[in-house]
C-alpha cells in the first residue's frame, strides 16, 4: 500500500504550505496539491491545511468531498480505473465498473485489504474509440465487457501470486 508515513506526510506537507497564504481562497488548491503529492487526502494533512487556512476541519473535509474528485484513502500498487466519460457510458462503462468491484470486492474510491488494487471512476481519457476503456497502472485495456474483467484481474492476480512467491 502506498501509504504514506506521517513525518514524511509533514515534511512534504509545509513544503506544499510555504508556496500559499492561509486563506480560504487557497483551499481547493492546496487540496489539489497534497492530492497530486500523496495520490489521496491523507487525514493528517486535512487537519494540518485546516489549521493553516484557520477553517474548521469539518469544512476543510466537507469541500473536498463536495468536489468530488478527491481521494480519502492511498492508492493500490496498482491503481485500477474504468472510464465513465460519454462513450464509455454509452458502450457499457457501468457494467464494467460493477465488475470490477465484484472482481476486486471493492467499492469505488477504494482499496483492497492487501493494498494491491485501488479502484476509481474516471472521465473521458481521450481514447473514446476503443471504449469501453480500463486503466489499470499504466496499461489500457481497450473494449471491455464484465467478463474481459473477470480474465484481465485473473491473468493479475495470477502474475502477482507468481511474484510474491518468486521473492
Ligand atoms: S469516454 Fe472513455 S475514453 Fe473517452
Amino acid at each position: 500500500m502506498k501509504e504514506t508515513s506521517s513525518k514524511k506526510i509533514a515534511e512534504q506537507l509545509r513544503q506544499i504550505l510555504s508556496g500559499h497564504r492561509p486563506e480560504r481562497v487557497e483551499l481547493i488548491r492546496i487540496l489539489q496539491e497534497v492530492e497530486e503529492k500523496f495520490g489521496y487526502l491523507p487525514r493528517e494533512a486535512m487537519l494540518e491545511v485546516a489549521n493553516f487556512t484557520q477553517i474548521p476541519a469539518s469544512a476543510v473535509y466537507g469541500v473536498a468531498t463536495f468536489y468530488n474528485r478527491f481521494r480519502f484513502t492511498p492508492l493500490g500498487r496498482h491503481p485500477v480505473k474504468a472510464c465513465l466519460g460519454t462513450a464509455c457510458h454509452m458502450q457499457g462503462g457501468a457494467l464494467v465498473l460493477e465488475a470490477l468491484e465484484r472482481e476486486l470486492e471493492i467499492k469505488v474510491s477504494d482499496i483492497t485489504h492487501d493494498g494491491e488494487f485501488s479502484l476509481d471512476r474516471v472521465a473521458c481519457i481521450g481514447c473514446c474509440v476503443l471504449a469501453p476503456v480500463v486503466v489499470i497502472g499504466e496499461d489500457i485495456h481497450p473494449r471491455m465487457t464484465p467478463f474481459k474483467v473477470e480474465e484481465v484481474m485473473a491473468k493479475l492476480k495470477e502474475t502477482e501470486h507468481q511474484e510474491t512467491t518468486d521473492k
